[in-house]
């Protein structure tokens, strides 16, 4: 009998489809991916894939930008009910709202946002690439940024810019607290200590470094150190012990966890295969405007 992995790789191959996985599902999901990266990494590669057939493992804002990027492809998300609820707190209607009474400000939205929302946006950005996106637009320019106030706060503070933010936030990054930072450094002393900048900015200053998770994976590559505290949601350990299997890495307490990224299971993307289903699709003038302020974020 083929295992579920076998099944997969049999399917994979027939239907020219690759599989993209977000540093956060599960280990199980992780392995049978082509390709696991951050939020702007995956972007690049669903642009780049040409493939027939995208399995987007991950939260539904991801698996819309996949589609925005790839509208040739046909894009499958195994469990369409994986969503962001940072994500759900900035409706394209209220965005729309604030444009018409703000009509100068410039609207940059985290790319953790609905593909409505990204139609209503001039810009977007990960957490990746934020500071250089807000650098890019000319000084003395009102920005709104949305939907995380947390990274918005960051990025101020890195950047110096006055932006006005959304209220939004993420709730596994903003339960982490100074708190549990001042504690996994009692435990650890000698341990290198980052963040994900959406968590709070008290919790930032705290940290030796706030990266996105594409981020900690390079930081970790390149130091020398050998112990690591991960201030991020936990999925990303399996990867980070994977690759740098003479290192250590010790979670934050409680554990971070998304409820939503760990709903995909390797059961899911194979049933996703055999039947095609759990297609994204958007409308074609949400596809022709949110694409726009993706397009803008990658030509930079
Ligand atoms: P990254 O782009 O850093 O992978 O972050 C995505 C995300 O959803 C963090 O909560
Ligand atoms: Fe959204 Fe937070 Fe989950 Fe990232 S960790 S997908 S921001 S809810």
């Amino acid at each position: 009998m083929d295992t579920i992995a076998e099944k997969i790789r049999a399917l994979k191959e027939k239907q020219g489809a690759v599989i993209l996985a977000h540093n956060y599902v599960s280990p199980e999901v992780q392995d049978l991916a082509d390709f696991v990266g951050d939020s702007l990494e995956l972007s690049i590669k669903a642009r780049d894939a040409k493939a027939k057939t995208i399995v987007f493992c991950g939260v539904s804002f991801m698996a819309e930008t996949a589609k925005l990027l790839s509208p040739d492809s046909k894009v499958l998300h195994p469990v369409p009910g994986a969503g962001c609820a940072m994500a759900d707190m900035a409706k394209a209607e209220d965005i729309a709202a604030y444009r018409k009474a703000h009509p100068g400000t410039v609207i940059v939205a985290y790319v953790n946002t609905t593909a409505a929302a990204k139609a209503e946006v001039d810009l977007c950005c990960t957490s990746a690439n934020a500071e250089k996106v807000i650098r890019s637009i000319p000084a003395g320019t009102e920005i709104l940024f949305l939907p995380d106030r947390n990274l918005g706060q960051n990025v101020m503070n890195s950047t110096g810019r006055k932006m006005e933010l959304w209220p939004g936030f993420c709730p596994v990054h903003n339960g982490i607290g100074p708190d549990m930072i001042s504690a996994a450094r009692k435990a650890h002393p000698e341990a290198v200590l980052f963040v994900h900048p959406e968590c709070l900015p008290e919790t930032v200053a705290a940290a030796d470094m706030a990266l996105s998770t594409g981020g900690m994976l390079r930081a970790v590559r390149e130091s020398e150190a050998k112990e690591f505290i991960v201030g991020t949601e936990y999925g990303i350990i399996h990867r980070l012990k994977k690759e740098n299997p003479d290192k250590v890495f010790y979670p934050l307490q409680p554990l971070p966890a998304c409820g939503d990224m760990k709903k995909i299971r390797p059961e899911d993307v194979l049933r996703c295969l055999e039947c095609g289903c759990g297609e994204v699709t958007l409308p074609a003038d949400i596809m022709k405007r949110a694409r726009l302020p993706v397009d803008r974020m990658l030509a930079l």
